[in-house]
């Protein structure tokens, strides 16, 4: 009965070779059973966990710089027909909150510690903390604020790619926000200046 089905025996053993980067499942639950106080590494994560926290820990101070200046902005701006922008501001301010846990939360899955301190803060983060004298210029400030997140955050998700898919699956969600925020501060700075006045590149 043993030679009843050649071609069965012959399809697994091409799948075993055909497939050699699957690791064996036992040497898997050992490697895991191993190394229980690393946490979530394991031995097959691509990046240097060093050097993602640090890329991180500069994400987060981008974060937190955009829930202040939301945050200032949904408070102070006034004029006419600023209530509706003062609501838009205010519900940024909630998102770049919810995109500041998410990231404090994968520094912390890392090993690392997040950095809150507010010594450092500004040089730590890709975007800046700008006021604006009137509405249109926090209208502005926001834009150019998002544009850089969207830019910085392209480049990371190109630099994460397979070495780090958790960390790349976050940005990705965190800069579809971004990208939504960047086009209703544009919608509102055409609404309020006529015209987003940002050099076309
Ligand atoms: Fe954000
Ligand atoms: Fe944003």
């Amino acid at each position: 009965m043993a030679t009843a089905h050649p071609s069965k025996e012959t399809a697994n053993t091409s799948k075993t070779v055909k497939e050699p980067f699957l690791s064996d499942v036992r040497m898997l639950r050992k490697q895991a059973r191993a190394h229980l106080s690393e946490g979530v590494m394991t031995p097959a994560y691509g990046a240097d966990v060093d050097k993602t926290i640090e890329i991180l820990q500069s994400v987060l101070a981008t974060e937190i710089v955009c829930v202040l200046r939301y945050t200032m902005h949904a408070v102070s701006a006034t004029g006419i027909s600023s209530e509706a922008v003062k609501k838009e501001f205010a519900e940024h301010a909630r998102e770049e909150q919810e995109h500041m846990m998410k990231v404090a939360e994968r520094i912390n899955q890392l090993g690392g510690t997040p950095n809150f301190n507010p010594e450092g803060l500004a040089s730590r983060s890709a975007s800046e903390y700008v006021e604006g004298d009137n509405l249109v210029d926090m209208i502005r400030e926001n834009l150019v604020a998002e544009r850089i997140a969207v830019e910085h955050y392209r480049e990371l998700i190109k630099y994460f790619g397979d070495k780090d898919p958790t960390t790349r699956v976050m940005l990705e969600g965190i800069l579809g926000n971004e990208e939504e925020h960047a086009n209703d501060m544009h919608d509102l700075l055409i609404a309020h200046e006529g015209t987003p006045n940002l050099p076309k590149h």
